[in-house]
Parts: C-alpha cells; structure tokens; sequence
C-alpha cells in the first residue's frame, strides 16, 4: 500500500474534500426528488440513483453534476428503456473519403476550384457542374495533374431540367453520389431601391432555385441507399446582412433555413447537411464586386479593418471544412451554419 508521505510536492495530490455536511447530502436528495416529481428519474429505480448521487457528494458538487447524469442513464437502464448507442470510433486519422463520389457545383474557379481541388487530393470521385466547362477544365486537369479524378459537365444550376440530366450522367460515370457541395453563386451588389424584378429573378434562379433543384435530383439517391452528406455554400451576409446585397443576402438565409428543415427531415436517412458560411474572399466573384483601382482598395481596407484575424478569405479557407464535413468523423453534425470568416461575425 502507498501511504501519503510528508515529502511529497504540495501539487502531487488534490488535498481530499471534506466529507459532505448533512445540509449537501440533503441539497442532493432533494435534487433527485425533484427530478423523480418531473418524471425525469423512475421511481422504481430512485433509491440507486439517490445512493450513487450522494455517495458522490463526498467529492463536493462539481462531482455530484457530472454523476447525476450518470445515475439518470443508469436508471434508465434499470427500466429497460433504449440506452446510448455505442459510439463507433474511427482507427485511421486521415478523413475517409477516398473513393467517394461528390459533386460540386461552380467548381471551376474560386472557392468551388480550391473544395474540387481538395477533395481530389483526399481521393473524392468529384464531379464538377459548372456554367463554364473550359475554365472547370483547367481546375479538373490541375487535380489530375496531382492524381485526383475530376470530371467536368457544363451545367446551369439555374436550370432544372439540365440539372437532372446531369445528374443523372455524373452518377451513371462516376456511380451514386456521397457528397454534394452547392457552391454556385452570383450577385450584382445595387442598393435594393435601384433593382428591379429582372435582377432579383437572376438572383433567385441561381442563389436559391438552383441549389433546390441539386437537392431535388441528388438527396432521393442517397435517401435510398441510406447515407450521404451536403454542404451548402451560404454566407456571413446572410446572418448579419450586407447592404447593396439584399436579395442575394435573402437567398443566402434562405439556404440557411433549407438545409436546417432538410436536415430535421432526413437524419433519419443519415442524410447530413450543413452550411459553410463564408465572409469576403478573394475571388473572381470578389473581385468583380469590388471593381479595381483606388476606391477598390479602400473598399477592401476597410473589411480588413473589421475582420479580428486582419486579412480577407482565401479559397482554400473553406475546403478543409467541406472536406471534414463529408468525413465520418462529421458523422454527428447536421443543420449547422459555419462561419468561416477570419472571426468577422461571431454569432
Ligand atoms: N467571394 C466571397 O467573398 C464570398 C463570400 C461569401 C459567400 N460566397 C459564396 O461562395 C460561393 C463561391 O463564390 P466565389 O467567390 O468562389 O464565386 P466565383 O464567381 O469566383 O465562382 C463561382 C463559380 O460558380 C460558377 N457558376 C456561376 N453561376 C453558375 C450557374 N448558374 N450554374 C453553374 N455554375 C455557375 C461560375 O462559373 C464559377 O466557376 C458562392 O456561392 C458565393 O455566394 C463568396
């Protein structure tokens, strides 16, 4: 037997806590009575569940918290009600998923390029559906270039017939889809008093219908076959708002609701969506918004200016999350909107 020794370093050993006073111990089983009146704790099994809360106590409160729950579960059991899954665990550290299929729409440039870039490198099958299949061609031959399989198929996302078609030839390539990244996206930021209807349609065609009818022809497959993962591309405008980007923003928070209600529906498919909400980034889309020269510039201090981590989005700032999100290590994530945004909207 080790017996406590006088030398030993005062940080060695947490000096034992006082044994409970009988106000604790009563605090305690008060406690588990009320949670018996609730109808949180079976009655049947309340006197186990009140010795091991207040055998804990002996270790003071903190330890009574974390066993409380402990004891609920235990109760549970004794009632034979359905206990905890048993938590599977993956062996390997890398994210599973080579061989996968994804499909990611306007993967050709910008943030699209560095997810289809990224997901190559992991081993994905991915499938880009862009507007511009030569400048996709580009991106597909720069992951082939590194060993990925990338193929491209010209697709207006706006469109559901062409939607559907090219689904339907990207799964019968490449086989049944495991992700689908809906990053496609268009703006032509206006103070919303200065648009009209055309531009709000063109918005909301490419925005907000087209990323429903991606859902509409991929999710009923992965329905079926029981599985399979969606990040949706939204945007931190569409949880803070950005003036002379209404619709846009719209369309964006409308994503957001989406794929929480889809999420709801389908988790029970273990069909998992998510949204990845960028803040300002360099990219093509950037860059047309903000124009160039010296108003450009300013335009883009001053977002530096309120961003805690004092630079804009790279691309390649989103695909490591996409990717993590397809993996089965995201595998208890689902209806949440990420902010990858350098800390600009804490929300
Ligand atoms: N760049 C930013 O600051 C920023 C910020 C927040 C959110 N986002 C979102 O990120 C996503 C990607 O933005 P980006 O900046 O990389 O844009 P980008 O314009 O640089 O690239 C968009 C890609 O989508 C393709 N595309 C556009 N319309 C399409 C359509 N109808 N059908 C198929 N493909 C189409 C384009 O050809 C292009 O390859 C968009 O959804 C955008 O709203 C961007």
């Amino acid at each position: 037997m080790v017996s406590a020794s006088s030398s030993q370093p005062a940080t060695a050993r947490r000096p034992r806590p006082d044994p409970p006073r009988p106000d604790q111990r009563s605090s305690a089983r008060a406690t588990l009575r009320s949670k018996r009146r609730s109808g949180r704790y079976p009655a049947t099994d309340f006197r186990l569940a009140s010795a091991t809360c207040v055998s804990v106590a002996v270790g003071g409160r903190n330890i009574l918290q974390a066993y409380r729950k402990q004891a609920y579960y235990f109760c549970r059991r004794g009632q034979g009600a359905k206990t905890l899954p048993p938590i599977r665990r993956r062996e390997s550290k890398v994210l599973d998923l080579k061989g996968k299929v994804a499909i990611v729409t306007g993967g050709g440039q910008g943030i699209g390029k560095a997810i289809t870039l990224r997901l190559a490198a992991e081993g994905c099958k991915v499938a880009v559906f862009d507007l511009k299949p030569e400048a996709a061609e580009a991106a597909a031959e720069e992951a082939r270039a590194k060993g990925g399989e990338v193929t491209v198929y010209g697709v207006d996302v706006a469109q559901q017939e062409a939607v559907n078609k090219a689904v339907e030839r990207a799964e019968a390539d490449l086989g049944p889809t495991w992700l689908l990244v809906n990053n496609a996206g268009w703006d032509k930021p206006a103070p919303f008093l200065q648009t009209d209807k055309p531009l709000w349609d063109k918005i909301i065609a490419i925005n907000l219908s087209g990323q429903l009818y991606m859902h509409k022809a991929v999710l009923p497959g992965m329905v079926a076959r029981g599985g399979g993962r969606v990040v949706n591309i939204a945007s931190d405008a569409a949880r803070v708002g950005t003036s002379t980007e209404a619709v846009y923003s719209a369309c964006k928070g409308g994503m957001i609701s989406f794929t929480k209600s889809i999420a709801r529906e389908l988790a029970r498919n273990n069909v998992l969506l998510n949204c990845v909400c960028p803040g300002p980034t360099n990219t093509p889309m950037m860059q047309s918004v903000l124009g160039t020269g010296e108003q450009a510039e300013k335009w883009k201090d001053a977002m530096v200016r309120g961003i805690p981590l004092k630079r804009m989005g790279e691309p390649e700032d989103y695909a490591g999350i996409v990717a993590f999100l397809a993996s089965s290590d995201a595998g208890y994530i689902t209806g949440q909107a990420i902010s990858v945004s350098g800390g600009m909207n804490m929300v």
